[in-house]
């Protein structure tokens, strides 16, 4: 971060309770650090015990091991969290998978698709129901739950699980949105564009010709960097998106309301 960014980084969650899932690598520890910065207590969560337990060491913040597609494990989570900091202000449910073996629909077999659908969507519906009665009682919350631009938008590159499956993540999300405004909980998708992680850079590295046929549907011309899609994510957690609710929030570089892009 440079100098410049780092004072304009504001504390709008100072005191505020923070599950970020998934929060050992790329858009998920890039939240955890923004979350932190802002003043948030940060539970750092995710099936990857090394990855995981330094994202909170560097945070500050407070580790547990979970696979999210495991019930008890999701709900002992948001219990961890409570327990430590008296209270779950915001839940980030982001973790996510991607397998070469779910591809397309031709190809991609029965387990595959239930393996995706499980880590991508059932641990949302898992983290959503163990961290709404929380909220509830406080009668505060913001959930942010990870979908994709794929939720929205068809790819001829297809990934068919992992794009039911996010679709099925906004869909919940918005329903979830609506069902409990009225008690002060605000649930969005964040649907991000592409980002640059270490998994893409090292896909696109190998095979250049499939970076650029992803490359020009981008207006902004390049890939996201994971501190905008947690810049993102620090906004929706904030109460300066206090009227923001069952969004569809995309932080894409222009890809969905583009036809032909710059040269
Ligand atoms: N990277 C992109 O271009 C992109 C674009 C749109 C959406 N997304 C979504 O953003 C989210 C994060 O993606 P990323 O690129 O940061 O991925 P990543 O692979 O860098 O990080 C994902 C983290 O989730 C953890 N995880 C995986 N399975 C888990 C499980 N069962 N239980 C607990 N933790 C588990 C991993 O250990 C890892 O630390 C995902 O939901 C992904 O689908 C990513």
């Amino acid at each position: 971060m440079t100098n410049q960014q780092e004072e304009s980084v504001c504390r709008r969650l100072v005191g505020r309770t923070a599950v970020v899932t998934g929060a050992g690598s790329g858009i998920g520890l890039a939240t955890a650090r923004r979350l932190a910065s802002e003043g948030a207590n940060v539970v750092c969560a995710d099936v990857d015990e090394t990855a995981g337990k330094a994202a909170a060491e560097e945070v500050g913040g407070t580790f547990v091991q979970v696979d999210v597609t495991d019930a008890e494990q999701v709900e002992a989570l948001f219990k961890t969290a409570f327990d430590t900091y008296g209270s779950v202000d915001i839940a980030f449910n982001n973790a996510g998978i991607s397998p070469p073996d779910d591809d397309s629909i031709l190809t991609t077999g029965l387990d595959a698709w239930r393996r995706v659908q499980e880590v991508n969507l059932t641990s949302v519906y898992l983290c959503c129901k163990a961290a709404l009665p929380y909220m509830q009682r406080q009668g505060k919350g913001s959930i942010i739950n990870t979908a994709s631009f794929v939720a929205k938008m068809g790819a001829a590159t297809s990934q068919i699980s992992y794009t039911a499956s996010k679709g099925g993540v906004l869909a919940m999300s918005r329903e979830l949105g609506v069902q409990f405004a009225r008690e002060g909980i605000r649930v969005n998708a964040l649907c991000p564009g592409p980002v640059n992680t270490p998994l893409l850079q090292e896909l696109f590295a190998k095979d250049p010709e499939r970076a650029a046929r992803r490359l020009v549907h981008i207006p902004a011309g390049r890939f996201a960097h994971a501190e905008e899609i947690a810049a993102a994510v620090a906004f929706l957690a904030s109460d300066d998106s206090s009227f923001i609710t069952a969004s569809d929030f995309l932080v894409d570089g222009g890809i969905s309301g583009a036809y032909v892009t710059p040269l």
